[in-house]
């Protein structure tokens, strides 16, 4: 494992069940899990979670984030708005992986109504695995950044 040892993770009510699963096996891979919640299936608003878990991240509080919401998409623009955040969406192993070696995303959103319990575990397997490659990449990221 690398380094980063607490990551935080938040859903909206769309995502519960796939968010406490992602928690079980995030914690047995050895990382710390801060579960800033919602904890029921009460409707509530992607933003606030969104922009919640981002905090902590881009406040240091946590190295990473994995954040899920119906498609993943809402929560993770609310993410990206987060000075610091880089944060994408992924359905597929391959981009989770890139997102984290290329972009240096410090964030990963999942759509729990896009994919399955299944292939949801291996794609935060893929970004928590994977490693920035820096060089070329990293002046890439800087420029986003601004
Ligand atoms: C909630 O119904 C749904 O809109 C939300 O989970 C998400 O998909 C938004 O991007």
């Amino acid at each position: 494992m690398s380094d980063t040892k607490r990551i935080v993770l938040s859903s909206d009510h769309a995502a519960i069940d796939l968010r406490q699963a992602v928690a079980t096996h995030v914690a047995a891979k050895g990382y710390e899990v801060i579960d800033i919640g919602p904890t029921t299936t009460e409707s509530t608003h992607y933003p606030l979670h969104g922009k919640a878990a981002a905090e902590r991240v881009a406040s240091g509080d946590c190295d990473l984030g994995i954040i899920l919401c119906g498609t993943g998409q809402g929560i993770m623009m609310a993410a990206n708005k987060v000075p610091g955040i880089r944060c994408g969406v992924c359905s597929d192993t391959f981009s989770a992986a890139m997102i984290r070696a290329h972009n240096n995303a410090n964030m990963l959103s999942i759509g729990a109504r896009v994919v399955g319990e299944g292939v949801a575990l291996e794609i935060v397997d893929a970004y928590l695995d994977a490693e920035f490659e820096g060089g070329r990449h990293g002046t890439r990221v800087d420029m986003i950044e601004g």
